[in-house]
């Protein structure tokens, strides 16, 4: 029986303005976090059309329950980064060009990609996300605590609840498709769409939001466009378009803990993967417990604690 919970959150973004640099100490990350919320609606979109097409793949009922509930957390997912994009939106109207953009980008793949193509998709962008994560919320206290708490609890919960069911998209695809050597062959083109929509979201950012309220470069993220980018400024001819500072969001972080993420993701790449043994974030147990004890982790540094 799968032990995932669905849980049904809402982050109060219709009630006042959503600001685009919602981390101001950090407007790296805050773009970053934009272009993920980005992404989140247009791949969970996907997913939900891929497990519709895979279950009656899937013989094994253990299995079954585990996608149904797997795309039910995906689901709420989906549903509050599209009100945090909407609120992105409300401000700046053009970024719902960019919305659509990503969407479709998966919605092409929907149509075009057989299905075990998109399980391993998703399979091998889920195995990257619990090392990743770890690295954002071991390290909350600079990326997530200064900022717009609706924003900051999104993520803390999404990112928690990724941790959670680390497992499920393997599960899912080991079932039907079950082969380590079509999940390592698809990975290269994978990511390289992967990296493509997230390049999509930031060319967005910069075209759509004034660089006053971003103050970052969104494209900055791509350490090739950096390197093209301090080319061109050191070359006039090339007529280099200024879209901002490029600082890089995890620069503050501890050398080391890069690293382990970095080498996490390779390793979750790797056949006979198994995201079980993975090192979690202490924060991932602290959050099951809140919520657990009813503490309001939408709002999760202004909620107070709560008093048994
Ligand atoms: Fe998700
Ligand atoms: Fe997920």
């Amino acid at each position: 029986m799968t032990e995932l919970q669905v849980r049904k959150m809402r982050f109060a973004f219709a009630d006042y303005d959503v600001p685009f640099l919602w981390n101001e100490e950090n407007p790296a990350f805050s773009s970053m976090a934009n272009a993920v919320s980005f992404l989140a609606i247009g791949f969970e979109k996907m997913i939900v059309n891929m497990i519709r097409e895979a279950m009656p793949l899937i013989t094994d009922p253990a299995v079954a329950e585990e996608a149904d509930a797997f795309v039910r957390q995906e689901g709420q997912h989906s549903t509050a980064h599209r009100q945090h994009a909407n609120g992105l939106i409300r401000r700046y109207p053009g970024l719902q060009e960019t919305l659509n953009e990503v969407i479709a980008e998966f919605d092409r793949l929907t149509v075009q990609t057989p299905v075990e193509y998109r399980l391993a998709y998703t399979a091998d962008l889920e195995a990257t996300f619990t090392p990743v994560f770890k690295l954002m919320l071991d390290n909350d206290s600079t990326l997530f605590r200064p900022g717009d708490d609706r924003v900051a609890s999104l993520f803390i919960w999404h990112f928690v609840e990724e941790v959670e069911h680390r497992s499920s998209a393997l599960i899912i695809f080991d079932s039907v498709v079950g082969s380590d050597v079509y999940r390592m062959r698809m990975a290269p083109s994978i990511f390289r769409h992967v990296m493509k929509v997230i390049r999509l979201a930031c060319a967005g950012f910069n075209k759509h939001v004034p660089l006053e309220e971003r103050q970052v470069d969104a494209l900055s993220m791509f350490a090739s466009y950096r390197r093209m980018q301090k080319l061109r400024r050191r070359l006039p001819f090339l007529h280099a378009q200024d879209n901002g500072p490029m600082p890089r969001a995890f620069d503050h972080l501890p050398l080391r803990e890069q690293l382990v993420a970095l080498v996490g993701i390779v390793r979750s790449q790797l056949p006979k993967h198994n995201p079980d043994h993975e090192k979690l974030p202490a924060l991932a147990d602290v959050w099951f417990q809140r919520y657990d004890a009813g503490y309001d982790v939408s709002h999760w540094y202004t909620a107070g604690t709560v008093t048994p």
